[in-house]
C-alpha cells in the first residue's frame, strides 16, 4: 500500500496513529540530529521528521533526498512543538520509522512554489513540473468542477450531450481553418471545426431539441491572452425557442456556475443593444463595473473657431471623476498613450473642472469658460473632475475613447476584483460592410437570422437596406470579456440562400459548401437558435484573471507552439508521400 492518507489530510485528531504517506519532496531541512522534510501531493504538505537517534542509517538517507524525489514513508502522527498556523496540517508532523525512495529526480529547473522563479518559457517547456504548482493545479481542478457543474445544470434542463466530428468540411466562422490531409483521398483535406455550428443545427432538424457539448474548437488566428488556436466551448442549440428563452436559459446556466463554484450570486443581467454599446462605450463588450460613458460634444464644441474640431465627424469625451488634479506630466503621458499606434488618436484635449468652479483646458484659446461649463454640464461633471476629449472619424474615435475609458478605469482602480457585471449585448447588425474587400461579411455567422421585422426588407431591399438589417444575435459579456455569442438561426431555405448571396457566394458555391445544410432545411427544420460560451474564458473571468492559458493544462504559446512536445514539427517524407503531398510542393523547415 502506498498511502493510508494524503499529504493534506492529517490533523491533531490523528495523533498517535500509524500512517503511510507518499509524495514529492518539497523541501529538505537538515539540522544535524534531525532532518525535516516537507512532503507534498495534490492535497497539501505534511512535515516529516527523521531523527539520528532513532535510525541513523535512515536519517542519512533522508538528508540526501533532493527536491522532487518521490518517496513513501511510514510513521506516527505526533503534535508539533512549533506549529505552523499557515498550513492546514501545521499542528502535526510524522515521526518517520520507514523510508522508501520510489523514484529519484533531477534538480527541477525552477522552484515548485506558488511564487516560482521560473519564467513563462521555461515553465511551458517543463509544463509537467509547472502543473505540480498549487496555483496551476487549483486552476485545472477548477476547470474540471466548472465542466461538471455545466453538465449538471444542462442535464437538469433536458439537454442531450452529443459529440460531433472533428474531421469535417470547413465551417466559416471568420477565422482560418486548420486542415488535415486525407490519405485515402489524395489531394483532399478535412478541416478541423471552428465550431460545431452546422452539426448542431442539423441535430435540431433531427429532433434532438436541446443539444449541448463541451467541445474543442480550432481556429488558425492570431493569438492573444484570451485566444488559443484550440479552445473549448460550451456549445448549445435549442429548437422551438425565441431569443428570450435562449437568454433566460443561459442566464440560468451562468448563475448556476457562479453560485456553485465561487458562491457568488450574480446581479441582474443588464441588456444593451449593439448601437448603444458602441455609442456609449465604444465597444461591443462594455465593462459595466464602472460608468465613464462617452458623451457627444458636436453641438457644443463645433463651429467655435477651433479647426481641429470643426473638420471632424465626432467630438466626444469622457469624464474622469475627481481627477482635475492631474499634473501636466500625467496629462502628457496620457496624450502619448492615446497616440500610440495601438490606439491611434491624433491628440488629446483636456479640461480640468477645478474645485473652485474655474476651468483650465488645453483649448482655452478657442473656448470661453461658458463653453467649457456647457461641456461639463453635458458630461454630468462636477468640480474636481477631468474631461478627456478626442475628435475624429466617428467609429474610430468611439473605439479610441472606449480604450481610453478602460485605461482610466484601470488606473483609477474601478475594475474591482470580485465585482461581476454580466451584460447581454443584443440586436447586432446582421451584415458588416468591408470597405477594403468591398463585400459584406456576416457579423456573427452566415446562419444567423435577421430580426423578424427585417426579413421582408432583407429579401427585397437595396444595398443601404442591407447595411441596416438587425439580427437576432446576442453576446454575453462579463466585465468587458465576451464570454459567449449566439443567435436565432435562419431555418428557411430561401432566406438562407439570400444570405449566402449577400455574403458573395454564388448558388453553386453555396450548394457545394452547404448543400447538406440547405438540403436538411427542406425536410422540416424547426425554428431554432443557440449559443456557445468560451469555456476557457469563463474559467479565467470567474477567477478574476485574463489569461486563459493558466486554465488550460497544455496550452500553446503566442506562436501557436507547444514547446513541451515541440509541435508543430516536420513529418517524415514517407508520411508526406502517403498523403499524396509530394516533397517538392511542401517546403519544410530545415
Ligand atoms: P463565437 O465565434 O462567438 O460563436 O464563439 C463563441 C465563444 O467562444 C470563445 N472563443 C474563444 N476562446 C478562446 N480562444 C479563441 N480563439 C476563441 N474564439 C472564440 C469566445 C466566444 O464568445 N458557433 C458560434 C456560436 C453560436 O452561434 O451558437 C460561435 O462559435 O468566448
Amino acid at each position: 500500500m502506498y498511502r493510508t492518507h494524503t499529504c493534506g489530510e492529517l490533523r491533531m485528531q490523528h495523533e498517535g496513529q500509524s500512517v503511510t504517506l507518499s509524495g514529492w519532496v518539497q523541501a529538505n531541512r537538515d539540522f544535524g540530529a534531525l532532518t525535516f522534510i516537507d512532503l507534498r501531493d495534490r492535497y497539501g504538505i505534511t512535515q516529516l521528521v527523521f531523527s539520528m537517534d532513532d535510525d541513523s542509517e535512515m536519517c542519512e538517507r533522508a538528508r540526501k533526498l533532493g527536491r522532487e524525489f518521490v518517496i513513501k514513508v511510514e510513521g506516527t502522527v505526533r503534535e508539533r512543538s512549533n506549529k505552523n498556523p499557515n498550513r492546514p496540517t501545521g499542528d502535526i508532523e510524522i515521526d518517520v520509522q520507514k523510508l522508501e525512495v520510489l523514484n529519484a529526480s533531477q534538480v527541477p529547473p525552477f522552484t515548485i512554489e506558488d511564487d516560482t522563479d521560473g519564467g513563462e518559457d521555461l515553465r511551458m517547456k517543463y509544463r509537467y513540473l509547472d502543473l505540480r504548482r498549487d496555483p496551476v493545479q487549483r486552476n485545472i481542478i477548477f476547470r474540471s468542477k466548472l465542466a461538471l457543474e455545466t453538465r449538471k445544470f444542462l442535464d437538469g434542463q433536458s439537454f442531450v450531450e452529443i459529440e460531433t466530428p472533428f474531421l469535417i468540411k470547413s465551417t466559416p466562422e471568420g477565422a482560418r481553418d486548420f486542415v488535415v490531409p486525407s490519405r485515402m483521398n489524395p489531394g483532399q483535406f478535412y478541416a478541423l471545426p471552428q465550431s460545431p455550428q452546422t452539426f448542431k443545427q442539423i441535430l435540431m432538424v433531427s429532433g434532438f431539441d436541446r443539444y449541448f457539448q463541451i467541445v474543442k474548437c480550432f481556429r488558425d488566428e492570431d493569438l492573444r491572452a484570451d485566444r488559443q488556436p484550440e479552445f473549448t466551448q460550451i456549445d448549445c442549440e435549442m429548437a422551438f425557442v425565441t431569443q428570450e428563452e435562449v437568454l433566460q436559459t443561459f442566464e440560468g446556466l451562468t448563475r448556476h456556475l457562479f453560485q456553485n463554484t465561487i458562491g457568488v450570486e450574480l446581479p441582474e443581467f443588464e441588456r444593451m443593444n449593439y448601437d448603444e454599446a458602441m455609442r456609449l462605450y465604444g465597444s461591443d463588450k462594455p465593462d459595466k463595473r464602472f460608468g465613464m460613458v462617452i458623451n457627444d460634444l458636436n453641438d457644443l464644441a463645433q463651429n467655435k473657431g477651433f479647426k481641429v474640431f470643426d473638420s471632424v465627424e465626432l467630438v466626444a469625451g469622457i469624464c474622469a471623476k475627481g481627477q482635475a488634479g492631474y499634473s501636466r506630466k500625467q496629462v502628457d503621458e496620457l496624450t502619448n498613450w492615446v497616440k500610440r499606434p495601438q490606439i491611434g488618436a491624433k491628440g488629446l484635449v483636456y479640461v480640468k473642472y477645478n474645485e473652485d468652479g474655474s476651468f483650465k483646458s488645453s483649448v482655452d484659446k478657442f473656448f470661453s469658460e461658458e463653453d467649457l461649463k456647457a461641456w461639463a454640464d453635458c458630461m454630468d461633471a462636477e468640480p474636481g473632475d477631468l474631461l478627456l476629449i478626442l475628435a475624429g472619424e466617428e467609429e474610430k474615435t468611439r473605439k479610441q475613447l472606449g480604450e481610453l475609458r478602460l485605461e482610466m478605469g484601470r488606473r483609477l482602480g474601478l475594475m474591482k476584483e470580485g465585482d461581476f457585471k454580466p451584460l447581454w449585448v443584443v440586436d447586432f447588425p446582421l451584415l458588416e460592410w468591408d470597405e477594403d474587400e468591398e463585400r459584406f461579411f456576416a457579423m456573427h455567422h452566415p446562419f444567423t437570422s435577421p430580426k423578424k421585422a427585417d426579413m421582408a426588407r432583407m429579401l427585397d431591399g437595396d444595398f443601404e437596406t442591407m447595411k441596416s438589417l438587425r439580427a437576432d444575435a446576442y453576446d454575453l459579456v462579463i466585465n468587458g470579456v465576451e464570454i459567449g455569442g449566439g443567435s436565432i438561426r435562419i431555418h428557411d431555405r430561401e432566406l438562407q440562400s439570400k444570405n449566402f448571396k449577400l455574403l458573395g457566394f454564388t448558388p453553386e458555391e453555396a450548394e457545394e459548401q452547404f448543400g447538406f445544410l440547405l438540403g436538411a432545411f427542406e425536410y422540416g427544420a424547426p425554428p431554432h437558435g443557440g449559443i456557445a460560451f468560451g469555456f476557457d474564458r469563463l474559467c479565467a473571468v470567474i477567477n478574476g484573471q485574463n489569461s486563459i492559458r493558466d486554465f488550460i493544462a497544455f496550452p500553446k504559446n503566442n506562436q501557436g507552439r507547444d514547446v513541451m512536445i515541440d509541435a508543430p514539427s516536420r513529418v517524415d517524407e514517407k508520411q508526406l508521400d502517403e498523403l499524396g503531398l509530394a516533397m517538392k510542393e511542401v517546403k519544410q523547415p530545415e
